[in-house]
């Protein structure tokens, strides 16, 4: 069989870290190739050199048999190249069709653009692989999974028959990753060749052909995934056995710290988006919220924790009415908060790793006295962070966050909001993007909050995470609640017709 792509000997270096060491990536045309492997372990860095977005330090590169040198993305656009990347790269307030054509835009009359022989071409394509996406549509007005299909768009307007899609997955819902497998077969079957970063086993069980395995920059081995286990793949990529079930002993809540009470919210469009929504969180209780995506959970989260305005209703944290405080003063009375938008809403991109971990006591004790900030203390906290939560990137605690990885991104949140000292966990989306060592400590870290009695909240759209880890599951529909039960007297079926809107059973209330 001919290759699509080989990657020969790469290696790259950046400050303080040998990304890639020696890896050979070879790529049979026609076929789903998936790269596993932990976060920071070179996936991204790997495929972003494969697109021209950095130069190897040493190897070499062929595509369809021939040496070629990727300088930037233009070439491996001309190379039949294209890539998704783990955070989209769309303009908000740009059309469909505009953002497809951005810089190779069609030529019309007098040196205009000609927008409607691109949106005809665009149509054309979204139909062709079945993709579904309006032409015309603002990108702020459509769902992730909507973006992603423009991202996929952008490739095909360009003719890419080479498809890197780096964690397509993480921001979907289980049915878009449904459809989006079924899209990439699909892609397959029309004579594309696609690489897939992803760290589900699932996925890569399902969509792909050959599997490659990255540890710590180098390359561990290629398999055939049919013939590979789940429990293999992950011991190879880890270098140890992982668990996929949370061990947890039952939760013996107290008091009430959370107490939300008919609360409504209106969404972006101002329509209401949460509806006299009630749910009660103790100490020592862990209560998932399941729903499928944009069924209100973004705009409840977002009321609790004062990103947006709640339009009646009552949110009490241990008594105290905080939906009229300042996001910084709920903080500070009892809130942690791991949000579901990392770039936006978790981390400073352009501070240090350090300076990420004291952002919300910077200017306390320890870590400032008589307003002057202690470097010494802060330097000892971020290196206890990093070693507890094993957060990887290229130089310690002076990194500057926008270089990690994506995986340690989060980890880094998860790390400063678990260790803060609050009574309510607000976790949304805990382990999207993490490798599967790094989603069991952090699901063990979540229990031992709650042992520790903490109150949590945790959002998510990944049904196994909710099962579990929660005690008590609350299920969210068009904004009600749909569903309030116990975690041992429900199974996945039950909870997805509660999603869905078919099934009301509201018992486990307390
Ligand atoms: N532009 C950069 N500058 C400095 N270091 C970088 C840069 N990009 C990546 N790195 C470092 O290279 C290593 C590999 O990162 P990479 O993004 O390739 O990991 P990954 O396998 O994609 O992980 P994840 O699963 O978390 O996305 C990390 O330690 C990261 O900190
Ligand atoms: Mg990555």
């Amino acid at each position: 069989m001919a290759y699509a792509i080989e990657m020969l000997n790469i290696t790259k270096d950046f400050p303080g870290i040998r990304a890639n060491d020696n890896v050979t990536l070879q790529v049979e045309e026609n076929t789903v190739h998936a790269l596993l492997g932990e976060n920071g372990a070179g996936k991204s860095t790997i495929m972003s050199i494969l697109f021209g977005l950095y130069q190897p330090t040493s190897g070499t590169i062929k595509v369809k048999g021939k040496e070629v040198t990727i300088s930037d993305p233009n070439v491996a656009n001309q190379l039949g190249i294209g890539m998704v990347h783990q955070h989209f790269k769309l303009v908000e307030c740009f059309t469909v069709t505009e953002n497809i054509i951005l810089g190779d835009e069609p030529k019309g009359k007098f040196g205009t653009i000609d927008i409607k022989k691109a949106a005809v071409r665009v149509k054309e394509l979204s139909e062709l692989y079945g993709l579904n996406v309006d032409p015309y549509a603002k990108i702020r007005d459509i769902s992730v999974g909507m973006q992603q299909r423009v991202e996929i768009l952008k490739m095909l307007y360009r003719n890419a028959d080479i498809l890197i899609f780096d964690e397509p997955t993480a921001v979907l819902t289980p049915q878009e990753i449904h459809e989006l497998m079924h899209i990439m077969r699909n892609l397959v079957k029309e004579g594309k060749t696609i690489l897939l970063i992803t760290h589900k086993l699932k996925e890569i069980k399902e969509a792909a052909d050959k599997c490659t395995v990255l540890r710590k920059g180098k390359c561990i081995g290629t398999i055939n995934v049919k013939e590979t286990s789940e429990e293999e793949m992950a011991r190879m990529m880890v270098g140890r056995d992982v668990s996929f079930a949370v061990e947890k002993d039952e939760a013996h809540p107290k008091e009430k710290i959370l107490e939300i009470k008919d609360l409504c919210v209106k969404n972006v469009k101002g329509l209401m988006a949460v509806k006299n929504f009630s749910l009660d969180v103790r100490a020592g209780e862990i209560v998932g919220l399941a729903g499928i995506d944009g069924n209100g959970q973004t705009e409840l989260v977002y009321a609790l924790t004062g990103l947006c305005k709640a339009e009646s209703g009552q949110v009490l944290l241990r008594g105290n009415d905080i939906l009229k405080l300042p996001i910084k003063k709920r903080l500070d009375s009892g809130m942690a908060h791991v949000p579901e938008d990392r770039h936006k809403h978790g981390l400073v991109l352009d501070f240090t790793l350090k300076e990420n971990f004291v952002i919300h006591y910077y200017d306390r004790e320890p870590f400032s006295k008589h307003g002057i900030m202690q470097q010494d203390e802060i330097d000892k906290y971020a290196d206890k962070l990093i070693e507890q939560f094993d957060v990887r990137s290229g130089q310690g605690k002076e990194t500057v966050v926008r270089s990690m990885s994506g995986g340690n991104q989060q980890k880094a949140i998860i790390a400063r909001e678990i260790d803060r000292s609050s009574d309510l966990l607000l976790v949304v989306q805990p382990t999207r993007g993490l490798d599967v060592g790094a989603i069991e400590y952090i699901h063990k870290r979540i229990v031992e909050e709650r042992d520790k009695g903490k109150a949590v909240l945790l959002v998510s759209f990944e049904l196994d995470e909710i099962m579990n880890l929660s005690d008590r599951i609350a299920v969210i529909h068009d904004g009600e609640l749909s569903g309030l039960v116990y975690q041992k007297d429900v199974d996945e079926n039950v909870l997805g017709l509660m999603m869905a809107g078919s099934l009301k059973k509201v018992e486990a209330v307390v």
